[in-house]
């Protein structure tokens, strides 16, 4: 008989270790101009430490299809086999260019629920989102007009409206959403990638921001309504068409366009596990710190089901870790 007492397994503290393993790795290259081989070094420490984890996953959201990714693609079955059957959604590296160009914000991430809970959002690269914390959760609409959803966040959060902050993706795209936020009268800080990690910031109260708005891409959307739902904020996404190809592909494969999805379509039920690693530091998260014969990261660890949000800062010593090269255990 199954005993009630004993907590089950919370896979999150698992999950961090892969993260940090794909952080560590991708901060060697803050800097140097180069996002594949910044992205090459996450996947590669991300893919060997997932081997390790106890669980029978499932790539939903990965770094591509197969013909494009030769790791972590789409389908792509990780984990030792063993344990829970999840959907898994990574991203080894949020933020290539910013790890490149050595701009604060890269994430390492990673979210887990059971198989057949994670959206997939197919070839539809982008999706329109708006993202909110714990007290204004419930009170934001995407198909209402932005200065509504200022409003009723200002209320929410009981502040004027004047001291609401946005955080949008820079883009040509997102520029009349920018105009409408600047018109209701709200503040807004613009970042030039990462809105996943910026998603995840407007949920946490002492990271300066209040709510997330803007078109960016669909998996990050879908590992931010991860996050959000373990930090019991709100999140909503719209897939938006780039041309007249994404509005053929998205008419074959019977998707509306118009459908507001919310955070229970993006992410069924309540047991998610999320695990993110600052890669350079940010809002969200510290970078990667290298010492002498180790490293320190800094991770957010969180789980829907108990609400339980760890921040984990890691000492990693090389010394000790003979044999596993530079990932981290
Ligand atoms: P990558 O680091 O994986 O390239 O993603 C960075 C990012 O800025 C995401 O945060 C965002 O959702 C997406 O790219 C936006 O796409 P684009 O750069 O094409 O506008």
């Amino acid at each position: 008989m199954r005993n009630e007492r004993v907590p089950d397994r919370n896979i999150a503290m698992e999950l961090v270790r892969v993260t940090e393993a794909a952080a560590v790795a991708a901060a060697k290259w803050m800097g140097r101009g180069d996002k594949i081989g910044a992205d090459q070094a996450a996947v590669d420490a991300m893919r060997m430490m997932l081997d390790t984890v106890d669980m029978d996953g499932v790539i939903v959201i990965g770094e591509g299809e197969k013909d494009e990714a030769p790791m972590l693609f789409n389908g792509e079955r990780v984990g030792n086999g063993h344990g829970p059957q999840v959907d898994v959604a990574v991203d080894p590296l949020e933020g290539t260019r910013l790890t490149a160009q050595g701009r604060p914000g890269a994430v390492s991430v990673i979210a887990c629920a059971p198989r057949g809970t994670l959206y997939d959002p197919h070839e539809m690269f982008y999706m329109e989102k708006i993202a909110v914390g714990p007290q204004a959760r419930g009170a934001i609409d995407l198909s209402a007009p932005v200065d509504w959803n200022i409003r009723q966040v200002a209320r929410a959060k009981g502040i004027p409206v004047e001291e609401v902050t946005v955080i949008i993706l820079d883009r040509d795209r997102n520029t009349d959403i920018a105009d409408q936020v600047r018109a209701a009268g709200a503040r807004i800080k613009f970042i030039t990638d990462g809105d996943a990690p910026a998603a995840v910031s407007a949920g946490i109260p002492s990271a300066g921001v209040d709510m997330m708005l803007g078109i960016g891409g669909s998996p990050e959307g879908v590992v931010a309504a991860c996050a959000l739902k373990c930090l019991e904020g709100d999140f909503q996404g719209r897939l938006w068409p780039r041309n007249d190809d994404d509005r053929r592909l998205a008419e074959e494969r019977g998707i509306d366009l118009t459908k507001v999805l919310r955070i229970e379509d993006l992410v069924k039920g309540d047991d998610v596990f999320f695990a993110a690693t600052g890669v350079t530091g940010g809002d969200l998260l510290q970078g990667v710190e290298y010492t002498a014969g180790g490293a320190v990261s800094e991770s957010l660890v969180m789980r829907s089901r108990s609400g339980t949000i760890r921040r984990i800062r890691t000492e990693h010593h090389w010394r000790k870790l003979q044999g596993l090269d530079h990932t981290v255990n």
